[in-house]
């Protein structure tokens, strides 16, 4: 949300990006967790150990509710993540799984 408040932000510029493998789109300036608010399915995450249901809270860095998987990278802040054209977006749905080689 913030991010759009920003100087030089085109918000008529459209973003393509990836959420859960599908291709949504998105505007220059709108935060990762923006999007899964818009497009995302229901919760927004699970955490790890119980399974309950979370969604973001603050949008401002404070209550680390919007945690999810950015580009292959866990434990990201979507709140504070600008979209980038081509990001990767993946809900955290409780435990994380190792893939093995
Ligand atoms: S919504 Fe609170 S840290 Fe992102």
């Amino acid at each position: 949300v913030f991010e759009r408040l920003k100087d030089g932000v085109d918000l008529s510029r459209r973003i393509l990006v990836y959420l859960d493998g599908r291709e949504v789109e998105a505007r220059e300036g709108d935060t990762v967790a923006s999007v899964l608010l818009v497009y995302g399915d229901r919760p927004y995450r699970r955490t790890p150990l119980s399974h309950s249901p979370r969604a973001p809270f603050c949008m401002m860095g404070v209550c680390f509710e919007c945690l999810v998987q950015i580009d292959g990278t866990y434990n990201q802040q979507g709140c504070l993540v600008a979209v980038e054209p081509g990001m990767r977006i993946e809900r955290q749905m409780g435990l994380r799984t190792v893939e093995r080689a």
